[in-house]
């Protein structure tokens, strides 16, 4: 399963990229306004900054939400950068906007995907990638993982290209979760890809080492 960074923070972009484990970014508006991003201009400048620190796709989301206003807006982005994807939300409107602009070699990721029926209409459409959020799933007490498990076995099954991208993740167990259900890619928080790499057995067990060799350099 690939990993990519959820934020549109350009230092956690740039410390996230240092570790050599990234493969794509994905933004989106919330996440955009979180790191200052005000409007459109300042949009194209971060997502052309995020594109020199990460060599992979970077997913662009548009806010419009009639499908004439997304085809004009994934135009546009599609031209920002080399490797965009154009964030679409499962709307029947985005699905007719993700065919219309998968239709022209635009690469599209499905977003606010919660239910297999999206997932099918998007991958018909020619979505890139679909984006089921697990978090918000568990939040109203439904399976996220479940989810992903479904969609990807019925692509597989089908041989439908479309990848599985788990977003929505909102700790470590997600991403294990969603690597054994299937999903192609997981985009994750910084913190949580910080908490991927923690564990308490191996904190000890470094302090243990060093506390050794120290000791065997005294005698
Ligand atoms: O990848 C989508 C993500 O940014 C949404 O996450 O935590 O706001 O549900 P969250």
């Amino acid at each position: 399963m690939q990993l990519f960074l959820d934020t549109a923070d350009i230092g956690e972009i740039r410390d996230g990229a240092r570790l050599g484990v990234i493969s794509g970014v994905t933004t989106n508006p919330s996440l955009a306004s979180a790191a200052g991003i005000g409007d459109r201009e300042a949009y194209q400048s971060a997502v052309r900054e995020i594109a020199e620190l990460v060599n992979g796709p970077i997913s662009v989301e548009v806010v419009s939400t009639d499908t004439q206003g997304m085809v004009d807006e994934g135009r546009d982005i599609a031209n920002w950068i080399p490797d965009p994807w154009v964030k679409i939300p499962s709307t029947i409107e985005g699905i007719e906007a993700i065919a219309a602009l998968a239709g022209e070699g635009i690469k599209v990721n499905q977003t606010l995907c919660f239910s297999v029926n999206q997932a099918i209409l998007g991958s018909q459409a020619g979505a890139t990638v679909v984006s089921p959020f697990i978090g918000r799933l568990d939040d109203i007490g439904q399976d996220g993982i479940g989810l992903i498990r479904d969609i990807a076995e019925l692509f597989r099954s089908a041989q439908v290209s479309t990848r599985v991208m788990a977003a929505s993740v909102r700790h470590p167990l997600h991403c294990v979760k969603a690597a054994q259900a299937g999903a192609h890619i997981a985009t994750v928080p910084y913190k949580t890809l910080l908490q991927m790499a923690q564990h308490p057995l191996t904190d000890s067990g470094l302090a243990r080492f060093l506390a050794d060799w120290q000791k065997a350099s005294k005698t």
